[in-house]
Order: structure tokens, then sequence, then C-alpha cells
């Protein structure tokens, strides 16, 4: 049988893009297989969000040349494709920059994937293409991973940050219909999901078609899914402050499923900073929205994303961001040194920031962040929390799973309990996880 290798860097959107990849080379008779040096196609899933992350895409593509003329000796072909981000984004200069790669697809187009395999062995093949039709619709049944999975409802981009490549990589902003996106989670969920993770790049702008017409909100989606027989937990990322409308904020209070984590990214705590971004909203917008938030959800965690030495940062707006994480404290974070990409409007800034500047300015937001971090898992310590267990655990006689607040918890109980969601008394903090034990009493959290 023919074996496919496919590994995936950046977002959530691309682990579940690499899925689809794998189902459908499932269907053109490709088993997956994690050991690169025996497959025959290798697909890398690149991102092109931070120029560390093309750089990490462009060392491995060295690697899987060598492999593949390892194994051309030995007589077995391989074809490489690059599919994702970077593959959108640079398009044929890829093929020029590592000629070994044979397929180059972008993220809306990795449906076509079996023909240009075909093609690919006639010579080099690049679709960067947005197709008109729905790439979804050319996707196989979907396979069901586990306990919880990812589902896409929306792509695409239209806010247009100036540091930002997605609206150019993944291209305007689309939503799903509803009649699609509930089928795929009924699917889901006959298959053993118990939680959901509606993804897009801007998911809370999600404006589904509804079955009669008219357009739903992302509120009313996460209500009606909800109510899938099987579904007990709903998430969804990424969201976008402006578009947390008053319907989201409302089924964080009504809605016991969706679960009280937020990924709310913030980017900046400066006034300035934020307008230069073109993040369309200010710091103190941002805190009266949390504020909302807290409210219609008091147990709520928040999590964020910020950049640090943006164009033009001084220590004023560096300080500025520290106090708004002192103030909003946050149970989780990303926080990332500004990359310049081609094609942005932030990258033609004079200003720059140094780098040892914007070392400094990183080593102390991720300073208090993992501080936040450390302060609120331990604050879970004692409590009572419902885990979804998901999946075996690090060493025998333990199973894994998530708390609502996303975080890893290990405890020592048989495999059957996985794919349920169990109270567990938190007992100890570990390096990456919780510890606790199976409890009768109730959890504090939802289910
Ligand atoms: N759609 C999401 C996430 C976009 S990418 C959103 O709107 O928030 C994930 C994170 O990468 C961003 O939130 C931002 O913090 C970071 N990021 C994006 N472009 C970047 C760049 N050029 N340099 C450094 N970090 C960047
Ligand atoms: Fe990028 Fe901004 Fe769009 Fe998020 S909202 S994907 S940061 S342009
Ligand atoms: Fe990266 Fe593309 Fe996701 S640039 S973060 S893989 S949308």
């Amino acid at each position: 049988m023919k074996k496919a290798f496919v590994k995936s860097y950046g977002c959530q959107m691309n682990v579940y893009d690499a899925a689809r990849m794998v189902d459908l080379l499932g269907r053109e008779g490709f088993a997956e297989t994690a050991a690169i040096e025996e497959a025959d196609v290798v697909v890398l899933n690149t991102c092109h969000i931070r120029e560390k992350a093309v750089e990490k895409v462009y060392s491995e593509l060295g690697r899987v040349r060598d492999l593949k003329g390892e194994r051309l000796q030995a007589g077995r072909e391989t074809t490489i494709v690059v599919a994702g981000c970077v593959a959108q984004a640079e398009g044929h200069e890829i093929i020029h920059r590592a000629p070994a790669v044979d397929v180059v697809v972008g993220p809306q187009s990795y449906h076509r994937l079996p023909d240009l395999l075909r093609r690919a062995k006639a010579g080099k093949v690049v679709d960067t293409e947005f197709p008109l039709d729905d790439k979804f619709d050319h996707l196989p049944p979907r396979r069901v991973a586990g306990a919880s999975a990812f589902l896409t409802v929306q792509e695409g981009c239209d806010k247009f940050c100036a540091f930002c490549v997605v609206p150019y990589t993944r291209g305007a902003e689309v939503s799903r219909p509803v009649a699609k996106v509930l089928a795929e989670a009924e699917r889901l969920a006959a298959g053993g999901a118990r939680e959901l993770t509606l993804i897009g790049q801007n998911v809370n702008a999600y404006h589904g078609e509804g079955p009669e017409g008219g357009a739903w909100t992302l509120g009313r989606l996460v209500r009606r899914l909800a109510e899938v027989p099987g579904l007990a937990r709903l998430r969804y990322t990424t969201s976008h402050p402006r578009d947390m409308d008053d319907d989201l904020i409302a089924a964080h209070r009504d809605c016991a499923a969706l679960m009280p984590y937020l990924h709310l990214p913030v980017q900046s705590g400066s006034d300035r900073i934020l307008a230069a971004m073109n993040r369309r909203h200010d710091a103190d917008t941002y805190r009266r929205l949390i504020d909302r938030i807290r409210q219609a959800r008091p147990d709520i965690a928040l999590s964020s994303d910020f950049i640090v030495g943006f164009p033009g940062e001084t220590d004023a707006d560096h300080a500025a961001t520290m106090r708004l994480v002192e103030e909003i404290g946050f149970a989780g974070a990303f926080s990332f040194k500004y990359s310049p990409r081609p094609g942005t409007p932030a990258a033609e800034s004079p200003d720059a920031v140094p780098e040892a500047v914007k070392r400094d300015r990183l080593a102390e937001l991720q300073a208090l962040l993992d501080a936040q971090a450390r302060a609120f898992n331990r604050d879970t310590v004692g409590r009572v929390v419902d885990v979804l267990i998901e999946k075996a655990g690090r060493h025998p006689g333990q199973v894994a799973g998530k708390s609502p607040y996303l975080q890893a918890v290990q405890i020592e109980a048989g495999p059957d309990l996985i794919g349920r969601v169990v109270p567990v008394r938190i007992t100890r903090l570990g390096t990456y996880s919780l510890f606790g034990e199976r409890t009768e009493a109730a959890s504090a959290a939802a289910a």
C-alpha cells in the first residue's frame, strides 16, 4: 500500500486541513504514516505568519530533498507537496528555492490534491487559485479521530491588520452554510466526538446562510449545535474583539455547552499602536468588552495574543500593554516579537524596533503572562472540575483529558472513561498538566 506523511505547521485550521488531506489521500489508497522515510507522498502544510515559521519549512524541505534522493537510489519515488499558507504566498517561488518540490497547493484548492498528484507525474504543478466551488463539497466524509474535534465554519479575513498575512493567504471572509456545518457536526457526534471547536480565522464574524435564507450569527449557530445529540462541549476560535456581538456574549450566559474559556487576541494595550496596527478598537473598548463578557459568564477564563516591537512601539506603549495584562489577568496567552511580512503595510514602516529591545519586551511580557497562567492553574488545585477524558494518559493506568478551561488533566482511571465528561478533584499541579482524582461530587463548572 502507498503511504503518505502529512505534517502541519501553524494554526488549528492547518491542523484541520491536514486531517482532511489525510482523508482525501486515504480515498486515493494512501495509508497515513508517521515515518517520513517510508512515505511515497510527503505533504508539508505550511504557515506564513512569521518569518521563523517559513524558515522552518525551508529547513524541513532540505531534509525531505535528501530523503527523496536516498529513496530514489533504492528505486522508490517520492512526491513532495507544499500546501498551506506559504504555498499560497510564494507559489512558484517555492520551486525555485526548493527544486525537489513537485506540487504547490494553496489552502483553498487542496481538494484537488489527487488530480495534482496525477499531473505531477508529468512535471511541476502549482495551484494557488481561489476556486469558486466549495472545497468542502469535494472532501470525503470525515473520519472521527477522538472525543474532541475541530470543525471549520468560517475561513479568511477582511480585517487587514497592518502586520498580518492571513487576508492574503486565506482570502476574503467566507462562512459555511448552517446546514453544512450541522451535517458535519452531526456526523462527528455520531462518530463519538463529544466536544467541537468551531474554527475560523475570524470565527465570530460568522454569517453563514441559514436554512431559510438569511444569515445566522455565531451565537445562533452555537445554540443550535448545543442541541446536537452527543455533543457536550462547544468552543470557538479565533475571535476578533470587534465581532463580539451581544448575542454571542449572551450565549456565554445561556448555553451550558459553551465552555467558559475565550481566546480573544488584543495584540497591544497602547491605543497608538492599536491604531497603527489597524485593529479598529482601542484598549478601553477591549476592557469594557471583557467586563461585559465577565458579567455574562463570571467564571470565564481569557486568553489572548500579543505582539511586541511593532514598528514605532515606544517604552510607554509597551508599558501600556503590561498595564492591560495586569488589569485583565489572562489564564493563557501567546506572545510574539513582531516579524515584518512581505506585502503587509507594516513591513514598509521605517521605524523598526531594534531586535534587542523586542527581545527584552517579550521576556518581560512573557514573565507576567506565565505568572498569571501559573496562578490560574494553581487556583484550580482543590477544586472539582468537569474533565472530558480524551485519551490514554502518559503512564499505564492513567487517562488524560481537558478541563472546561482547556487545562490538560491526568487521572488514574481505565480507558473505559474515554469520551466521557467526569467530575475530577484537582490534587496537584504538574509541569505540563494538572493531576486529579475522580469524584462523585458535582463540579462548579458546566459539563
Ligand atoms: N485570526 C487571528 C489570529 C491570526 S495569527 C486573529 O485575528 O487574532 C495568530 C497571531 O499571530 C496573531 O494574533 C498575532 O498575535 C500573531 N501575528 C500575526 N502576524 C504577526 C507578525 N507579522 N509578527 C508577529 N506576530 C504576528
Ligand atoms: Fe490577521 Fe487581523 Fe485578520 Fe486576525 S483579524 S487574521 S490578525 S488580519
Ligand atoms: Fe499560519 Fe496560515 Fe494559520 S499563515 S497561522 S497557517 S492561517
